[in-house]
Parts: structure tokens; C-alpha cells; sequence
């Protein structure tokens, strides 16, 4: 994660099992340079203390509306934060934000903001689905609260399913883009919905690497970190992901299956192994327009002599792709370094792909953020700058509305 700038927040702890990830969360928050201001439910310090939470954020404690001697804690504190940040939320709590109720501290403080709102639920999972929860959900968002999650799997009850907490350091790194781009709230929401339920994602990430003898080889900047993102997205959207990555030093996302490759055949082999299975291909590596016709299996050895060597062309694999008599929902990428809109619009008429999306070579490379425009058939879409991850989200709603709808 990058560094964010000195920021305030305010982290509000609600009363479920939950809680104690709340301390992680403020300690990673902490590590980052933000400055944590805790605030409480009554119910939450049954669960974790007031005293650990002074503790990791060296800040005391909000639990009591009473208890301050200046009185108006809920307005000066809301004043000061750049955001609110409520993880763990319960489902009691979510009724309260979506009725604008205001009676305890957090309450207060929430309505009385100015600020954006995060809002990370847990509960069970029955609570969640409850029709209540849903529409306070649905409520929340319309209202532009962030929704961080919740996620699915094994619920502290005992029983499975959607409820769950998101885990502190995703939870961190999604408020670290907001702090970033608080502009960006609609698309910052982890997805609710699993749009991409039971769909197939063929991926493609990474840079690939040409030899040109047993040592030495051609490859390109590329860190993977959006492709590899895309495939965290697509898996919080419920999709089944199968990422061809290039030789990167990233982490395998949970949930995605990996198939590593160094070469652009190699690739491009295990493309068109997959690609009957896949209902979308994302085109993301930074795949090496040629390779060198001839590698040598020896390390050369150096002279003085000038060097010479053979460059044929790789074969295009988002344009194999796109050109099959069936093919998936394709979504291309280009990397320009000027005459974005220019070169990206053609770029997606030439390789005859539903979706592009374009961005400038200079802006993206190794970095933890971008900024992207989109085009498709309706014309072109811009996603201000942000994390990766935040940009993935959207790319993949925007992708899964497309391909529904069976769009060319
Ligand atoms: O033509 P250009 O290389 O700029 O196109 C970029 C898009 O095409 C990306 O989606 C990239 O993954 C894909 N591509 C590919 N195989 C290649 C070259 C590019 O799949 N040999």
C-alpha cells in the first residue's frame, strides 16, 4: 500500500462479534499515517475495550455522549474527519444510518458529518438477507454511503454464507482510496451484488519475457498489479477466474486459479487452452510485440563486433481471441503514451472488441493507482484516478452490464 497523506478519521466500532478485527484495522489504519479516532457503542465494549483501542490509536475513547465536558462531541468530532469509517456494522446499526436515528454518540456523530461515510456490516447471515437489512442497504447507498462488503464464508455463529466482516487489511486498503478520492464513493463500493455469478473469466496479466539466449531476455515494465486486481474483483463478483499470468512477484488473489507462463507463446497456448471455457477474456498483459527468431540455448558470448538480432512478430492474442467464430465477451487494454482518446478509440474498432480500456503508459506503470477511460460502442467513460483495485470494481461492473445485455 502507498503512503496516504495525514488524514483524520473516525473509526466507529458497533456491537457484534466482529469488533475485534476493529483493532487490526486501526492499527494498519495507524501504520499508514492516518490518525484514528475511535468512537464506540456501548454494545461494542462488550466486546473489545475501550483501553485497547486507546492503546493501537493513542487517542481516547468516544463510547458516552454524556461524558464529554464540552458537550457537542458528536459535531466537533464529525467536523474534523475526512471520513467515518463504521467496522464492524451491525445490522441494528445499518437500521439506524438508513432512518437517520441519532441517539447515542456514533449515531450522532454519522448524521451530524460532513464527511464521507464508510460502512463495513457484519452479521448473520439470515440477518443479512432479512428483506429489513436490504432495504437499509439499498437505502445507504442511495444515500452515498460506501459499502464495504460484507464478505461470504464461515460466520463466528457457526453457519456459512454472505455476512461477514471484510478482513482489516482489505478494509484498509479500500480506505485508503477513499481518503484518496473521496469523489469516487458509487464506485468505490465493494460489489454487493455477485454480478458475475457463475460467469467464466479468462485473464491475461503480467509482462512477458522473450530469451534471447539461456540468460538474457527482452520483457517490458509491466508490475501485473491491474490484471491481478481485475481478478480479485471479478472473484468478489462471484466469477470463476482463471488468471495467465506472466512472471510477476505478485500474490496469488484467493479464489483465482493461477496458470504461470513466461513467454508470449506460452501464453497464448494456455489462451487457447481455456478460452472455451471462458464467457469473458480480459486482455491485460503487457504481452512483447515481437521475440527473437532465434535464441540461442548458450549464453552469447561478447565481442566487439556489433549484434544483431532477429525480431519476429507475436502472435496478438486478444485479436485471436476476438476472432473466433464464438467468442467470449473480450475486454482489451491499451497503453498509450499520448493521443489516448485518439489511438484507444481505433484500438478497440481494429482489434473488434465490445470494451476497451485506456489508459496512459506513464501514469500506470508499477504504480499502486490509475486512471482509465473506457470505450465501448456508447462511447467513452472516465474513471478518475484510484487504487487499482477501486478501478477494477468498476471496469467489471460496467464489463458485466455489457456482456449481459450481449453486447458487440
Ligand atoms: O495493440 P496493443 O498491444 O496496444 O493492444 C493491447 C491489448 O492487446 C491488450 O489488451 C493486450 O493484452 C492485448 N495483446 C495481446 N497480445 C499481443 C499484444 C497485445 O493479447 N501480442
Amino acid at each position: 500500500m502507498e503512503q496516504a497523506q495525514t488524514k483524520r478519521i473516525v473509526l466507529g466500532i458497533t456491537g457484534g462479534i466482529a469488533a475485534y478485527k476493529a483493532a487490526e484495522l486501526a492499527r494498519l489504519l495507524v501504520k499508514q499515517n492516518i490518525e484514528v479516532q475511535v468512537a464506540m457503542t456501548e454494545a461494542a465494549t462488550h466486546f473489545i475495550t475501550p483501553a485497547t483501542m486507546q492503546a493501537l490509536t493513542g487517542n481516547p475513547v468516544l463510547v458516552n455522549q454524556w461524558q464529554d465536558d464540552k458537550g457537542m462531541a458528536h459535531i466537533q468530532t464529525s467536523r474534523v474527519a475526512d471520513a467515518i469509517v463504521i467496522a464492524p456494522a451491525t445490522a441494528d446499526f445499518i437500521a439506524k444510518l438508513a432512518n437517520g436515528l441519532a441517539n447515542d454518540l456514533l449515531s450522532s456523530l454519522c448524521l451530524a458529518r460532513d464527511c464521507p461515510l464508510l460502512v463495513a456490516p457484519a452479521m448473520n447471515r439470515q440477518m443479512w438477507a432479512n428483506a429489513a437489512t436490504q432495504r437499509n442497504v439499498q437505502q445507504l447507498a442511495d444515500d452515498g454511503v460506501m459499502l464495504l462488503g460484507p464478505a461470504s464464508g464461515a460466520q463466528a455463529c457457526g453457519e456459512e454464507g454472505m455476512g461477514r466482516m471484510v478482513e482489516a487489511e482489505e478494509l484498509a486498503r479500500d480506505i485508503v482510496a477513499a481518503l484518496r478520492n473521496p469523489a469516487l464513493s458509487p464506485t468505490l463500493s465493494r460489489p454487493r451484488e455477485r454480478e458475475l455469478s457463475g460467469v467464466r473469466v479468462l485473464i491475461t496479466a503480467g509482462p512477458t519475457y522473450e530469451a534471447i539466449d539461456a540468460v538474457r531476455g527482452i520483457t517490458n515494465r509491466s508490475s501485473g498489479k491491474m490484471g491481478y486486481a481485475i481478478a480479485q474483483a471479478a472473484v468478489e463478483m462471484g466469477a470463476e477466474v482463471l488468471l495467465v499470468s506472466g512472471p510477476t512477484s505478485l500474490t496469488k488473489p484467493l479464489g483465482v486459479q493461477v496458470v504461470n507462463v513466461t513467454s508470449a507463446a506460452e501464453m497464448f497456448e494456455a489462451v487457447k487452452q481455456q478460452v472455451a471455457n471462458a464467457d469473458i477474456f480480459i486482455g491485460v498483459a503487457a504481452v512483447a510485440d515481437y521475440r527473437v527468431a532465434q535464441p540461442s540455448e548458450q549464453k552469447i558470448k561478447k565481442s566487439d563486433a556489433a549484434l544483431t538480432l532477429e525480431l519476429i512478430p507475436n502472435p496478438d492474442i486478444l485479436a485471436y481471441v476476438a476472432s473466433l467464430p464464438r467468442p467470449p465477451f473480450c475486454v482489451g487494454f491499451a497503453a498509450e503514451s499520448e493521443k489516448l482518446r485518439e489511438h484507444a478509440a481505433a484500438k478497440r474498432k481494429k482489434k473488434n472488441i465490445p470494451l476497451l480500456a485506456a489508459n496512459l503508459a506513464q501514469n500506470a506503470i508499477g504504480s499502486d493507482d490509475n486512471e482509465l477511460v473506457l470505450f465501448d460502442a456508447a462511447g467513452e467513460h472516465v474513471l478518475p484516478r484510484a487504487d487499482k483495485l477501486v478501478l477494477a470494481r468498476a471496469l467489471l461492473r460496467h464489463a458485466a452490464v455489457l456482456y449481459k445485455k450481449g453486447s458487440k
